[in-house]
């Protein structure tokens, strides 16, 4: 093995060393494009640096914490050991975008001492992949009790650029359409946030394995420097934490261009493997639900005349889902508590008393006579003050019943979920991805894994990768989904898909619930999108479950393009960015798990776009049948046109080239089967 230690000065001219940064340590990624450096300036603070073949990508950016309890890690630092490992591995994920994940790092582990407070020391540890890089800190048992007040982590960005992001610290949680600003307009920003470079180099910027901490949002110093800013504690220190831990890891994914941030699994490999053995009992499906009509005011949550969840209706949607191969349905309303202001408040919420008009017994019986499954609901309107005591019994209710995955819901404004009383304070309130919130989503996990229960939160904290240790987390909305085009002002603009597939959906799955067909929102308004991109979208934004969202007798006017909905899977093999730029457009290439079809998807913004996909990744000893679903030659979302596609079969091969053409507001979906 080379050697991955540049220069390592011996400690003792470490200690005399003039007040000068100077680098003490540094590794370079597998291939050996991208470098760490870390700095030490004499006066005890530490920084890294990041650059690929030689060119600064991160200049010189701080590492440290301010204390509510003890004095800062900042200054003072010294450098008691430096340690090199390294890693290449392949595993497997039970479900996913990919069956097979490598992990091949190089690792760089600093203990810093802090010779001016009681000796206090802390880890910090390093792994450089061939695209990006992760660090996180390490606390020793020998911490006690460490209040965190603030992380002083950097993130100095070297070269000017143009920056995605969507707002840290504002009321509505994740679910904002993206900026688009130069990087030094940046103001406090949620992570990811997605940076392209002068030089055409991509940057994503995020953080995995969220347990027990604050999550992080980024904010701008000045010019393009950036501080990781914790979600904010609840009257207290913003992290509480009781001897060793480790912080999340801070992630940077590295790529030549906008495909190769997708193509990344850095986050995944730096959470740990799954905890819960055989997670046979985690199926990928798609559903269909008692849901869209009460987005659109046909039906109600709470009870009453127009009340959504009754019997009759649940076993229609039954029958529904019966006939056309899905496997669930959700039924949201279903339990007592919806009447009154539940918003943001969820006093009145139980989760195993069931409103009298809908018999839980019954329909989930009928349902699994047809082999369909209840898709359980917990909406708590951010109380988890009174959904955690009720939790065992709800996730046994949903088990006794067949009920094996649940939707659960956060809805109230940021800062103002109701947190679990404490002894000296009755009444909290916190944030939706402060530490407290992490902590209650693992127990919500946790709790439902014993249940043998899947868990898809909306409004939830972010995606950090944890779906690796805890298989059962499948899903979440954490962005701004299909609801927004019943009722949102303005809805998501056609800009929006492209944003997320290189910023949001670089964290993870999500729960966008696709397939509005009617494009049709709330009072007749119209859908900025064509038919041909609802099925898209079932290819480009990744779920191992997906809704079929729109209402049954709709679906009956399409019957073709539903054709695509019912067969298109949810679970791959393997799946590739082709082509895209961020906010652009994207074409996605899949091949569904277990079988030899393969899926290509694209969408684009509000430019019509024309793209030449090659078909190199098909197998070369076989023959496919494409079926194309693309927008018709006059489709445009803004005008009546917008349903017009358009569907044709053709025989291809590898080494064929696909002509594709978007409407404004378009996309496309190409499923390829083998012949024969
Ligand atoms: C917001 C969720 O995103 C939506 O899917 C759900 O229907 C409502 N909350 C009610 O729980
Ligand atoms: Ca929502």
């Amino acid at each position: 093995m080379r050697s991955i230690l540049a220069a390592l000065p011996a400690l003792s001219l470490l200690f005399s060393a003039p007040a000068l940064a100077e680098e003490v340590a540094s590794a370079s990624s597998p291939d050996g494009h991208i470098t760490v450096s870390i700095d030490w300036d004499g006066e005890g603070h530490f920084s890294y640096a990041i650059a690929r073949d030689g060119t600064p990508l991160i200049e010189n950016s701080r590492l440290g914490f301010l204390m509510d309890n003890a004095p800062p890690i900042s200054r003072f630092l010294e450098l008691a050991d430096v340690q090199t490992d390294r890693a290449d591995m392949t595993w497997e994920q039970p479900w996913g975008e990919n069956r097979q994940v490598r992990d091949n790092h190089i690792e760089l582990s600093l203990e810093l001492l802090d010779t001016a407070f009681e000796d206090r020391s802390l880890t910090v540890r390093f792994r450089l992949f061939d695209d990006g890089v992760g660090f996180r800190y390490e606390f020793p048992e020998s911490a006690g009790r460490t209040e965190i007040a603030e992380e002083l982590t950097e993130f100095n960005i070297a070269q000017p650029g143009t920056a995605w992001w969507i707002r840290g610290g504002d009321w509505n949680r994740y679910e904002y359409l993206y900026d688009e600003t130069p990087i030094d307009a940046v103001g406090t920003a949620h992570t990811p946030i997605t940076f392209k470079l002068a030089d055409g180099t991509h940057l994503a910027f995020h953080e995995a394995a969220l347990v027990d901490y604050a999550g992080m949002w980024m904010r701008r110093m000045d010019g393009r420097r950036f501080r990781a800013e914790l979600s904010p504690g609840s009257g207290q220190a913003k992290v509480v934490r009781d001897g060793a831990f480790t912080t999340p890891w801070r992630t940077i994914r590295i790529a030549k261009d906008a495909a190769g941030l997708y193509d990344n699994n850095i986050d995944l490999n730096l959470n740990e493997p799954n905890k819960l053995g055989d997670v046979g009992w985690v199926k990928p499906y798609k559903y269909v639900g008692i849901w869209w009509a009460m987005h659109l005011n046909e039906w109600t949550w709470n009870s009453g005349p127009d009340h959504g969840a009754t019997t009759q209706h649940a076993k229609d949607y039954i029958d529904f889902a019966a006939e056309n191969g899905f496997r669930g349905v959700l039924i949201e309303g279903w339990n007592k508590g919806w009447d009154g202001n539940w918003f943001g408040n969820g006093s009145d919420f139980s989760f195993t008393e069931a409103y009298p008009d809908f018999d839980i017994e019954e329909v989930t019986r009928y349902g699994l006579s047809k082999g369909v499954h209840l898709v359980g609901h917990h909406e708590t309107g951010g109380n988890i003050a009174v959904y955690e005591p009720q939790l065992e019994d709800a996730m046994a209710l949903y088990e006794r019943l067949g009920v094996d995955s649940v939707k659960t819901g956060y809805v109230a404004d940021a800062g103002g979920v109701k947190l679990l009383p404490t002894g000296d304070a009755p009444l909290r309130y916190g944030w939706h991805d402060g530490q407290e919130m992490a902590r209650h989503h693992l127990k919500v996990v946790e709790t439902a894994a014993r249940h043998r229960i899947a868990v898809n939160p909306h409004e939830p904290i972010k995606d950090t990768g944890l779906r690796r240790t805890y298989p059962n987390w499948v899903s979440r909305e954490g962005a701004r989904g299909m609801e927004y085009q019943a009722w949102g002002v303005p809805g998501n603009i056609p800009s929006h898909v492209p944003s997320l597939i290189f910023s949001r959906m670089l964290s993870g799955p999500m729960d966008y619930t696709p397939g509005v067909l009617s494009l049709k929102g709330r009072d007749g308004r119209d859908l900025p999108s064509t038919i041909a991109r609802q099925l898209a979208l079932y290819l480009v934004l990744y779920s191992p479950i997906q809704m079929a969202a729109d209402l049954p007798e709709n679906y009956a006017r399409y019957p073709d393009a539903f054709a695509f909905i019912k067969q298109v899977p949810t679970d791959w093999e393997e799946s590739h960015v082709l082509q895209g730029e961020v906010a652009d457009y994207a074409v996605m290439a899949r091949k569904e798990r277990g079988g030899q079809d393969w899926y290509v998807g694209g969408v684009t913004d509000e430019n019509a776009r024309s793209v030449s996909v090659s078909l190199d990744f098909l197998d070369a000893d076989k023959s496919y049948t494409a079926t194309i679903y693309r927008d018709g030659a006059d489709a445009d979302y803004r005008t009546e046109t917008r349903h017009s596609i358009a569907i044709e079969s053709k025989p291809v091969q590898r080494g064929d080239m696909l002509d594709l053409t978007m409407a404004p507001g378009g996309g496309f979906a190409v499923r390829l089967t083998p012949v024969g």
